[in-house]
């Protein structure tokens, strides 16, 4: 019933795109929960991306996390009580709710999203949920038991009714030991989420993208490939559309559905990349090559299948072009160029070879000796480089970082236009 709640409509300005939250003032209401220990991070991130950030407690969240934890990471006074005359006096409750852009919830326990939804104002969190009249936002955590309950359902289908936001829960490992859906979202979600919803439209953008690995025919059913699953390039393609960009995908054989509103071709060798990608290099504003693009292909492709005549077989390679370099060298509508490079080691040196040669705008680097990120995997964690500087782009699900990823270029590509 409450399947599909997590916003995913994020469309970014152009001035807001280095820090999305500036100047917005968020009352982050914490409730008794194990996910609690998340807050300081979420507090944190916040600030970060610019935003003024108050904390407010229920009795319950004091279990799991100390008021003065969350005061230093504020940088402001925590509120935890409704009946304290000092707190009242220096931002009466009433204040704060005005106060607000956004109020989020994070972890809203399955008692409060119960007493919110019944118009209960027995503690200071629920009285703001009702004289606020800025946006909520609900981020669910709770026992997967708990959070399939029937009533705690109707609970979150009925505050989503009437126009409060409900960011995930998220599936997996809880803390009790179950396995299954009820995990709060991680803090960068929620920021992500949190500009999703504070932030206006970014202009349109033309966007290109090479992804997946290509296939070099040795003959004609054998190839030379590589691991490459396309989940980075597909999850950018799906970002930059959700950003109000104009898609256009050149894809090597992977098994994954096409993303919203992209154009889509495939293509299954270098060669082929290269040729579609040149012919529709310069009708874009920014070109990112994803693509694990063979480096090198059999020099000859025979004809007939090679049969098993010999104990030894030797297949003469000769080098593909360089699509990524070949785009960077147009003179003409060039656009901004963004490269990837996954490294075992030396990732910076490398990395920045890389945009030095190349003559790159942005380069974005992994760690694929890293287990559980880069190829194949959901997650990957980036460093982008740049002439003049370096971002780090932490752990997080490809869709997410793509989406982080698709907001830093955007940033870089808008100072240079
Ligand atoms: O030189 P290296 O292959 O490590 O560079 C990686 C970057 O260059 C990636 O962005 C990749 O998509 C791109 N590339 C390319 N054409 C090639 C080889 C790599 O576009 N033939």
């Amino acid at each position: 019933m409450v399947e599909n709640m997590l916003s995913c409509c994020a469309i970014f300005p152009e001035s807001l795109v280095t820090m999305t939250l500036t100047n917005k003032k968020i009352v982050l209401g914490i409730s008794g929960g194990i996910a609690a220990y998340k807050c300081p991070e979420l507090v944190r991130r916040l600030k970060d991306q610019g935003a003024d950030v108050r904390v407010v407690m229920t009795n319950g969240a004091k279990e799991f996390i100390t008021p003065l934890t969350l005061q230093a990471v504020s940088g402001n006074n925590v509120f935890d009580s409704l009946l304290d005359p000092a707190a009242e006096a220096a931002m009466g409750h009433i204040e704060l709710a005005k106060w607000a852009d956004l109020i989020i919830i994070a972890p809203a326990t399955a008692n409060t999203i119960a007493a919110i939804n019944a118009g209960l104002a027995g503690d200071l969190l629920t009285t703001l949920c009702l004289a606020t009249a800025a946006p909520i936002a609900i981020v669910p955590a709770m026992n997967q038991q708990m959070y399939s309950a029937a009533i705690t359902q109707q609970n979150i289908a009925s505050l989503s009714q009437r126009g409060l936001h409900i960011w995930g829960p998220g599936s997996g490992e809880q803390a009790c030991g179950d396995v299954g859906k009820g995990r709060m979202l991680e803090a960068a979600e929620i920021v992500t989420l949190t500009g999703d919803l504070l932030m206006p439209i970014h202009p349109s953008f033309k966007i290109l993208i090479t992804a997946g690995p290509t296939r070099e025919a040795i003959d004609p059913v054998r190839y030379i490939s590589n691991h490459s699953s396309g989940k980075m390039g597909y999850a950018i393609a799906q970002a930059a559309q959700l950003l109000g960009g104009e898609v256009t995908l050149i894809s090597g054989p992977v098994s994954l559905a096409t993303p919203n509103n992209t154009h889509r071709i495939d293509v299954t060798s270098a060669q082929e990349m290269h040729q579609q990608t040149l012919a529709l290099a310069q009708q874009h504003d920014i070109f990112i090559a994803c693509a694990a693009v063979a480096d090198y292909r059999p020099s000859e492709v025979s004809g007939q299948k090679i049969k098993k005549s010999s104990d030894e077989m030797v297949i003469t390679m000769i080098k593909n072009p360089d699509i990524l370099a070949d785009v960077a060298a147009l003179t003409q509508q060039r656009p901004f160029c963004v490269g990837f490079a996954a490294e075992t080691q030396d990732v910076e040196k490398y990395a920045r070879g890389k945009l030095r040669n190349k003559k790159l705008d942005l380069i974005a680097a992994n760690n694929v000796s890293v287990a559980g990120q880069g190829f194949n995997s959901d997650d990957n964690a980036l460093t982008l480089y740049w002439d003049k500087g370096q971002q780090e782009l932490p752990l997080a699900n490809k869709q997410l970082l793509a989406k982080q990823l698709v907001l830093e270029i955007l940033k870089h590509y808008n100072k240079q236009h």
